[in-house]
């Protein structure tokens, strides 16, 4: 018989600080600028909208367990085998996912200092151990990656390009990982902001997980395709892991009209060219007006940066946040990232971008 009192969750369980996600309102400002969550400012496509309503008509129907429509769409535009796409209500489930299948208890997932939250969670979740690898200049360290690798690794997240710093790795350096990784660990390449990155030396890893069996790559529809309310990601992996995800995940994972959504959104390759087109125009505005103002920014290849400030006076990334807040300007804390010395913008409409610039610019100004 049992000590136990009442039921008990698995320990590591209630080592999860529960994710808490960017704000989207403000009690000071009526006109509110949700700049904390790295979504599109375009909004999803028409043809996406339209697709999502029509889906209305069916909600009596369980959908398509297999996603076959979506993973056909997926495998057209990037030439890829649709037996080896997995679909999941948001990247987020298929990190989970990955961790489940791939981690026994006690067994370790690397993720960077910086690296996406959900790593640590979807590994804790899983009974694993999340284990930290340093970074150099916010920006993922294969040496330091590499050097934390043990018998009981299992899996190494890498954010490419990384969430909340917006910095890449060279795909010579993924390459590079992959090769010095033991053929047991897991490389989960998370590519959610791929398609914003204009680098010729960055590949989002498809290349990779064609050409090996220890690789997967996420993405998500959260970001450019303006899809977030939807939760809806895809996964290109290795058919046994594939087959190993298959295995765990509830029949029907995805949503009809999420389903129907993503496929309409594909195939609207204007409305996605429009989206990198306007971060192209902003990012490096905004890095350049930022750090005029005094303020250092971290370069990005995503459509966000990631801005510091003072640590000792009255113009903290905290006083800076309530300023924006009270502005209608909503930004990321980043204390659970380790990073309180900082905030998080999204690249947004026109109309943000230079709202937020004008609005650090009166809160960095002298008092007098
Ligand atoms: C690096 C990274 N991966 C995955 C996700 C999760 O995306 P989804 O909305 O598809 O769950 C995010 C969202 O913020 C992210 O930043």
């Amino acid at each position: 018989m049992s000590a136990l009192k009442r039921p008990e969750p698995r320990p590591s369980v209630l080592e999860i600080q529960a994710y808490v996600p960017g704000r989207s309102t403000t009690p000071h400002a009526t006109t509110v600028f949700k700049l904390s969550s790295n979504e599109t400012p375009l909004g999803p496509s028409p043809q996406a909208v339209r697709a999502y309503q029509a889906a209305a008509e069916h909600l009596a129907e369980y959908p398509d367990g297999s996603a076959a429509a979506l993973r056909a769409a997926i495998a057209r535009t990037y030439g890829l085998d649709p037996a080896r796409i997995v679909c999941g209500a948001g990247s987020d489930e298929l990190l989970n996912l990955l961790a489940h299948a791939f981690l026994a208890p006690g067994d370790e997932a690397i993720h960077t200092t910086h690296g996406f939250l959900v790593y640590r969670i979807a590994t804790l979740s899983a009974g694993g151990r999340p284990v930290v690898a340093s970074e150099s200049n916010y920006t993922a360290d294969v040496d330091a990656i590499l050097r934390v690798v043990t018998q009981r690794t299992k899996i190494v997240f890498l954010a490419n390009p990384n969430n909340p710093t917006g910095t890449y790795l060279p795909f010579d350096q993924v390459k590079r990982l992959r090769q010095r990784l033991p053929p047991q660990v897991l490389l989960v390449l998370d590519a959610a902001y791929s398609e914003y990155v204009r680098c010729n030396d960055y590949e989002s890893g498809i290349e990779l997980v064609a050409t090996g069996d220890n690789v997967v790559m996420c993405r998500t529809f959260s970001k450019i395709y303006g899809l977030a309310a939807l939760r809806l990601g895809w996964l290109y992996g290795p058919a046994h892991v594939v087959d190993a995800l298959n295995r765990i995940r509830g029949p029907f994972n995805v949503s009809q009209p999420a389903i129907a959504a993503g496929v309409a959104a594909m195939a609207d390759v204007r409305h996605v060219e429009a989206a990198t087109d306007h971060n192209a125009r902003w990012l490096p505005w905004l890095t350049e007006e930022i750090g005029r103002l005094g303020l250092k920014v971290t370069p990005s290849v995503a459509n966000f940066v990631l801005i510091h400030f003072a640590h000792t006076t009255d113009r903290t990334a905290a006083d800076a946040d309530a300023f924006l807040c009270a502005r209608g300007l909503i930004l990321r804390r980043l204390e659970a990232y380790g990073l309180p010395g900082a905030l998080r913008l999204s690249v947004g409409t026109e109309e943000a971008n230079r709202r937020v610039v004008a609005a650090l610019s009166a809160f960095l100004e002298p008092a007098g």
